[in-house]
């Protein structure tokens, strides 16, 4: 069996606005998915992802979709982490060639799913390599990093940006400007994540601020208006100033509250951390629902978070250097 993680990730700035071509800055944290990948005999894959997150699952079924999975998974937010394993094996049997292999696929995830922390950009990267290790091929992070680009594109209909593929494989903060992708320098931050224990469905949020970017002259505006927010926080980050990055990360979620894909719990948590003194804080990811990230590096904010209605949990998370990693 080869087994490997990777880390989950916060967008400092710019989610949304990178579907277009905007700069964002995601950046790795300590909270991973392990994935373990074994051959079988036959053509099958098997996934097991008791962990995976609050409801254990266990899914066998034939070669790709073609076959019915033996257990109805569709209600499940885990059905869209099966169709992530799905696509990460067909990009495993592409790049080897070994187009009729199986294999018994085992995942635990410390990243709740679909909470805007990466979780599927996660799985895809530790299952690339995983399952091509398995198989004999060793790849480089950059082809790992392009290879989950491609899972998440297909599993998302074509609405994925490369920035949570690539900050997972490669760790630490990442710039990302269209195809154009690279890690940053990035200061010690004291993160502190709230999760509303819900998660937003990425696709739709998508192709909402689509089609107000196309109506509204002002949320074409809005999402040229973050991208001058990135650019700000990339010279905040290379400063280390803390104090104007959370200024910055405030802007951001206005911003997106603006195209209306911040919640009323997301919005709660960025209030109740910003009322805790925080440097600032904003929704992570697509929103709709899931997790706030802020910098605090009192415990003040979690604790806020704490006793906030609607945040279920609030954890502090460290900034993770190293992204895929191979551990067996
Ligand atoms: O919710 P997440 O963690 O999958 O992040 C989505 C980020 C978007 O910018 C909304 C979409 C993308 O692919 O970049």
């Amino acid at each position: 069996m080869a087994l490997s993680s990777a880390p989950g990730k916060v967008y400092l700035f710019g989610e949304h606005a990178v579907v277009y071509g905007e700069p964002a800055v995601p950046c790795a944290i300590e909270q991973r998915a392990r994935v373990g990948v074994e051959r079988r005999d036959d053509e099958k894959i098997r996934v097991n992802a008791e962990d995976l997150s609050l409801d254990g699952f266990t899914v066998e079924y034939g070669g790709r979709t073609e076959d019915e999975p033996d257990i109805d998974v569709s209600e499940s937010l885990l059905a869209a982490a099966t169709g992530y394993v799905d696509e990460a094996i067909a990009q495993v049997r592409a790049v080897t060639g070994e187009e009729d292999v199986g294999f018994d696929v085992t995942i635990e995830s410390d990243i709740p799913l679909g909470a805007g922390l990466g979780s599927s950009a996660a799985v895809a990267v530790a299952a690339i390599d995983a399952g091509t290790r398995e198989l004999g091929t060793t790849l480089e992070v950059e082809e790992i990093a392009d290879r989950a680009f491609r899972t998440e594109y297909e599993v998302q209909d074509g609405q994925a940006s490369r920035a949570d593929t690539f900050c997972s494989a490669t760790g630490g903060a990442v710039r990302v400007e269209g195809d154009d992708c690279r890690t940053i320098d990035a200061p010690d931050l004291p993160i502190v994540i709230g999760f509303d224990g819900g998660a937003g469905d990425t696709g739709q949020l998508v192709s909402d601020v689509r089609d107000l970017r196309e109506e509204y002259e002002f949320a074409a505006n809005t999402v040229e208006s973050i991208g001058n927010i990135v650019r700000n926080g990339e010279q905040a980050l290379a400063d280390g100033d803390v104090e104007e990055l959370g200024r910055l990360m405030n802007f951001n979620h206005g911003l997106l509250s603006a195209l209306g894909v911040s919640s009323r719990s997301l919005d709660a948590m960025v209030w109740a951390a910003r009322d805790a003194d925080a440097y600032g804080a904003k929704l992570t990811g697509s929103g709709g629902g899931g997790c706030i990230v802020a910098l605090d590096p009192s415990e003040a904010t979690e604790t806020a978070l704490k006793f906030t209605p609607g945040c279920e949990d609030a954890f502090r998370a460290e900034l993770a250097d190293e992204g895929v990693c191979r551990l067996e």
